[in-house]
């Protein structure tokens, strides 16, 4: 099988018989890149689900740093879902991110279902198993969220408040946060046509999403996501090119797919896609 490079670049064994095969170089063989979709924001296009967790771990270590050195702390948001397990995994063997400062890192979660810790449907249960049991982040810096307490919106919002405030009163800003698109173009809890879509004026807030399971979320808003420095969008496999051919060639609105109500108002969007999730120009 080819070995996949990142960049599109394929090393394809020679085919012409095991006698040349000492002799004869391997084939080189450039694949054109596909056109980055055109979607709001910096689209970066990988060949494969490797070199999208690449790309995305450059940049996270590259923010952590430059935070950690700015503010003292870094305050990075995780998402839950199937696409990002590769780049948390990634995040604690790859010898090139041992200079990830977990130790000034506050964890946060973007969104949860409102199910007990102990729940395989819970997120923080998969990103505590992947990562806090891994690094060296401080257990008081690890903000999961009691999904299952009435109260829970609110909690989670005057906890982050209380520990953005310091930097800048009033502005409420994450360092770095990584979503997910779902097929119907959801991100973290924020559904079509949902009623978390409308809490404005609030950081995070109770949802409910009828084709998922649980239904019931707990989700940061529109608001808190466009306030943060730098949005990681993560798309990845086959299964998501009809959501984001969608998003590029039909008129939604953000109320239609709420992905697209995600434009940090200060800080950076960017989208990490590979080809298998690339659609079409
Ligand atoms: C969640 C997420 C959600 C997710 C998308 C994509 O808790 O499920 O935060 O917004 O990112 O549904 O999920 P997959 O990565 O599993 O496709």
């Amino acid at each position: 099988m080819p070995l996949a490079q990142p960049g599109g670049v394929r090393l394809v064994p020679d085919d012409r018989g095991a006698d040349n095969a000492s002799v004869m170089p391997d084939r080189i063989e450039v694949e054109p890149e596909p056109t980055p979709p055109a979607l709001p924001g910096e689209v970066i296009v990988r060949a494969s689900v490797d070199a999208v967790v690449d790309a995305v771990a450059a940049d996270l270590l590259g923010q952590a740093v430059s935070c950690a050195r700015a503010f003292g702390d870094f305050h990075l948001a995780l998402s839950g879902g199937s696409t990002p397990e590769p780049l948390y995994r990634r995040l604690m063997y790859d010898p090139r991110l041992r200079s990830m400062p977990w130790s000034r890192t506050h964890l946060w979660i973007v969104d949860e279902r409102r199910v007990p810790f102990d729940d395989e449907r819970s997120n923080f249960k998969h990103i505590r198993e992947l990562i806090v049991e891994h690094s060296d982040i401080p257990r008081s810096q690890v903000h999961p969220i009691h999904a299952t307490d009435e109260n829970a919106a609110d909690a989670y919002e005057r906890e982050l408040q209380s520990e953005l405030e310091w930097r800048e009163r009033g502005h409420d800003r994450l360092d770095f946060v990584l979503l997910g698109v779902g097929a119907d173009g959801h991100t973290a809890s924020l559904f079509p046509h949902s009623p978390a879509l409308h809490a404005n004026g609030r950081l995070v807030a109770l949802n409910s999403g009828p084709t998922v399971t649980p239904p019931d979320r707990v989700t940061m808003t529109w608001r808190l996501l466009n306030a943060s420095r730098l949005v990681a969008v993560m798309v990845t496999g086959a299964g998501k090119r009809g959501i984001l051919t969608r998003l590029v060639h039909e008129r939604l609105s953000p109320e239609d797919a709420p992905i697209l109500g995600v434009r940090p108002l200060a800080g950076s969007l960017r989208w990490y896609i590979d080809h298998e999730a690339c659609p079409t120009a």
